[in-house]
C-alpha cells in the first residue's frame, strides 16, 4: 500500500488508508471530484455520490464505518441545496464528521461549524476574496 499524502484527515491523506467509506454529494466543484477519484479512492476507499439535498438519500448512504460526509452547499454547479444541520445528525449518529466546502456562501452568510459540521473549507479566490488574486491554502 502506498504511503498516504500528507492531506490532513478529510479523505485525502492521514489516516486514508483506514479503508472506511466516505460520502459525497453529487454535485460538488469538479476538482473535489478528481481529488476523490483520481487520489482518495486509489487508497482502496470507497466514495459514494449521494444527493445530499435528500435526507433520506443521505440516511440509507450512511454505513457504521462512514468516516466523512462531505457537502457542498449550494453547490458548484447547480447549486443545490444541502441541510448541514440535519446532515451533521445523520452523520454524528455513526460516528462520521462532515465536511462543507462552503465557498459560495462564505463565513459571511453561512456558518456550517455553528450548524454541527467538523470541517469547513472555502475557496479563497471567490467571494471570500472578491477579485480572483487571493490563494489560500497549506
Ligand atoms: C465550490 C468550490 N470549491 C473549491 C474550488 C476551488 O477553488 P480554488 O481554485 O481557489 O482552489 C472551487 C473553484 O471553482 C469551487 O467552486
Amino acid at each position: 500500500m502506498r504511503s498516504p499524502p500528507d492531506g490532513g484527515d478529510c479523505g485525502a491523506g492521514g489516516d486514508a488508508e483506514d479503508g472506511r467509506p466516505r460520502v459525497c454529494s453529487r454535485d460538488v466543484y469538479a476538482g473535489t471530484v478528481r481529488l476523490f477519484e483520481q487520489i482518495v479512492s486509489g487508497y482502496g476507499i470507497e466514495i459514494e455520490y449521494v444527493d445530499t439535498s435528500d435526507l433520506k438519500a443521505v440516511e440509507a448512504a450512511m454505513r457504521p464505518n462512514t468516516k466523512l460526509v462531505h457537502i457542498e452547499t449550494p453547490s458548484n454547479p447547480l447549486m443545490v441545496l444541502t441541510d448541514i444541520a440535519a446532515v451533521a445528525k445523520i452523520a454524528h449518529a455513526v460516528g462520521a464528521e462532515v465536511s462543507v466546502d462552503n465557498t459560495f456562501l462564505s463565513p459571511a452568510l453561512q456558518s456550517p461549524l455553528a450548524l454541527g459540521a467538523d470541517i469547513v473549507m472555502h475557496s479563497t479566490t471567490k467571494y471570500l476574496n472578491g477579485h480572483s488574486d487571493g490563494l489560500g491554502g497549506r
